[in-house]
């Protein structure tokens, strides 16, 4: 990568650990920083766009629906402002958007397809995230915030079959591993991600597996 992109990707580092430090949802600038550096892996070995994948790893949370009253629009409208201010050329802002506006998870009967090599690779890099030992931890912070019981055996898990279902969900955190996390090994795109998911999620059965037997009380 030339000089001039690579201050742009630092600008952006710089920009987004700014805008999302002690954020206390699971999405702080730690995460974007995981799922930034299993990307560039991934596009190392996909041989995959490396600017559009930094790029869009770096910004693919600012605007969370989930922290703009459900608007989806947000992410790639201020991804969008940012670039044109760092003077990224229209066609490579059109591609990041594009990957932006595709890689959130929309529930369990909704479809993962995306369309460039780009959007596949950084799905599964923030799909990493959302698993094993740091997606355990992530998923209770997250109903922590959201002050949601951990676990209640009298609310089953919903396989929510539109975004506007998943996104009104409100059930306990362990329903979560049902409706989403132990899905995500079979959606990866890549192999090599295929190969991370699948340790990741042996990882998660396993917790699963003992804290169901510890909350009935273990003997
Ligand atoms: P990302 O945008 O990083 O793909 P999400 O925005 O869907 O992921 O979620 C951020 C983190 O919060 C993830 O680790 C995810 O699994 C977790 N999370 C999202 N929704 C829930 C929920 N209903 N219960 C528990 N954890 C959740
Ligand atoms: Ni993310």
């Amino acid at each position: 990568m030339s000089t001039y992109s690579t201050s742009i990707i630092d600008n952006t580092a710089r920009h987004v650990q700014n805008l999302l430090t002690g954020e206390g949802s699971g999405h702080d600038w730690w995460h974007i920083r995981r799922v930034w550096r299993t990307a560039k892996a991934l596009a190392e070995e996909e041989q995959a766009d490396m600017f559009v994948v930094e790029l869009a790893a770096l910004l693919h949370d600012i605007g969370d629906h989930k922290f703009h009253n459900g608007d989806e629009t947000m992410g790639a409208k201020l991804s969008r402002a940012w670039m044109e201010q760092q003077q990224v050329p229209e066609s490579k802002i059109v591609r990041v958007c594009q990957v932006i506006d595709e890689v959130s998870f929309k529930g369990a009967g909704t479809s993962s397809a995306v369309s460039s090599l780009e959007a596949q690779v950084v799905q599964d890099a923030d799909r990493l995230d959302a698993i094993g030992a740091i997606g355990i931890a992530r998923a209770f912070a997250y109903g922590g915030h959201k002050g949601r019981e951990m676990h209640n055996p009298a609310v089953a898990p919903v396989l929510h079959t539109s975004f506007e279902e998943y996104k009104k969900n409100s059930g306990p955190t362990l329903n979560h591993f049902y409706e989403k996390l132990f899905l995500l090994k079979d959606r990866m795109h890549t192999a090599s991600a295929r190969r991370l998911a699948a340790k990741r999620h042996d990882f998660m059965d396993e917790f699963v597996t003992r804290f169901l037997a510890e909350w009935d009380g273990e003997r």
